[in-house]
């Protein structure tokens, strides 16, 4: 390999740095990991309430998105404040590194700032170890979600309940 050719290297860890984007900024990313074929576009990606979070490399580029919104749990019908965790995904050169979990950490933060008490997600089951490492934990069998696959129910609660 020539000095300089990185093509094709597994990243080490890298530092990352995460802030809130315009949805426009994840689209690249989530398109590409989870939405391949699909519209990129969520319903209520452009709502007052939802944000998105990206994480970048310190040369700028995004290497992993999220987005939360307030949502209702089906789950947990006695949540206060009930947040849904979308459209997560880091590209797969930095999986493993704390990307993802440096977005999930600061999203529960900014949830449980805005008075949330309960993020919950549908994990696709390959996904559901990352989030149980994250502290969320499954409370559903696994179903099906047309054209993605298996999924699990999962939720994580940010504040005592009652
Ligand atoms: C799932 C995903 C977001 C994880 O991102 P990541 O950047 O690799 O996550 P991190 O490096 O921050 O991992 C945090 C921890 O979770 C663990 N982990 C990561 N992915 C895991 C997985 N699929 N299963 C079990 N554990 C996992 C890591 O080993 C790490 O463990 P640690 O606590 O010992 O350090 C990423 O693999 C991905 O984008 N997958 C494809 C898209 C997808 O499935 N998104 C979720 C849709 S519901």
């Amino acid at each position: 390999m020539a000095p300089g050719d990185t093509a094709g290297m597994t990243a080490g860890p890298i530092a990352v740095t995460v802030e809130e984007v315009p949805a426009g900024l994840t689209y690249p990313l989530r398109g590409a990991v989870l939405r391949p074929g699909r519209p990129v576009e969520i319903a209520g990606d452009d709502e007052p309430d939802t944000f998105h979070l990206a994480a970048r490399t310190p040369a700028g580029q995004v290497v992993g998105v999220v987005r939360f919104h307030p949502a209702a749990c089906s789950w947990r019908p006695d949540a206060r404040a009930p947040w849904q965790l979308r459209g997560m995904a880091t590209d797969p050169a930095v999986r493993g590194t704390g990307a993802g979990r440096a977005l999930v950490a600061e999203g529960l933060a900014r949830v449980a700032a805005a008075g949330g008490d309960l993020v919950w997600c549908d994990a696709r089951v390959a996904a559901a170890g990352f989030y149980e490492r994250m502290g969320f934990a499954v409370v559903t069998e696994p179903y099906e979600k047309a054209t993605v696959g298996l999924h699990l129910g999962m939720v994580i609660q940010l504040s005592p309940r009652g």
